[in-house]
């Protein structure tokens, strides 16, 4: 059985992470997103609410049955060898990702080389679409909804209602 994992801080979950997760999805047995716990940034969503989020994203897109959610805390060498994955998918928006990732695949790979990254190649309608936009945008009560999945637009909004009211 063929597992992968995509890894990320999914701070919130964007259009462009559900793209890369359905076709992610396509290429192995069971696709693991691995939610990064501890990040040095200090995340809008704690780990399992960024979780819960991506379960109501993914729940009912079809063709993706054999998707897996899971926190992990430290190396991802190490979570993938822990669920047996082979595979680390990436999704590459433009060159001033491929830098960074070039780099961290290469180290991953020194670390465990049974593994292998696999990037995906944004859809040219999410190139320019991240978390760090998305978070800016809501922050300031900007319109997001072309950026994030409909279901999780509410949680966002209301996520910096909750901290404004603090
Ligand atoms: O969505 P992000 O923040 O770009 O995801 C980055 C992530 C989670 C893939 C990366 O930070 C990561 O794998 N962190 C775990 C620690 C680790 O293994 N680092 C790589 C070796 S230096």
């Amino acid at each position: 059985m063929k597992i992968g994992i995509y890894p990320g801080s999914f701070d919130p979950i964007t259009l462009g992470h559900l793209d890369i997760i359905i076709r992610a999805s396509k290429l192995v047995d069971k696709l693991i997103i691995g939610v990064l716990k501890n990040s040095s940034k200090k995340p809008l969503f704690t780990v399992e609410e960024r979780v819960e989020l991506i379960e109501r994203v993914t729940k009912n897109v079809p063709g993706t049955n054999n998707i897996e959610i899971a926190s992990f805390d430290g190396l991802l060498v190490d979570f993938a060898k822990k669920q047996n994955a082979t595979i680390i998918v990436r999704g590459l928006r433009a060159i001033t990702d491929f830098e960074y990732e070039l780099q961290i695949a290469q180290t991953n790979h020194k670390l465990c080389p049974s593994l292998d990254t696999v990037f995906f190649t944004t859809s040219v309608e999410y190139s320019y679409v991240s978390s760090s936009v998305v978070r800016e945008i809501a922050c300031y009560g900007g319109d997001i909804s072309q950026f994030i999945p409909e279901s999780i637009l509410q949680s966002v909004y209301d996520k910096y209602k909750s901290i404004r009211s603090v």
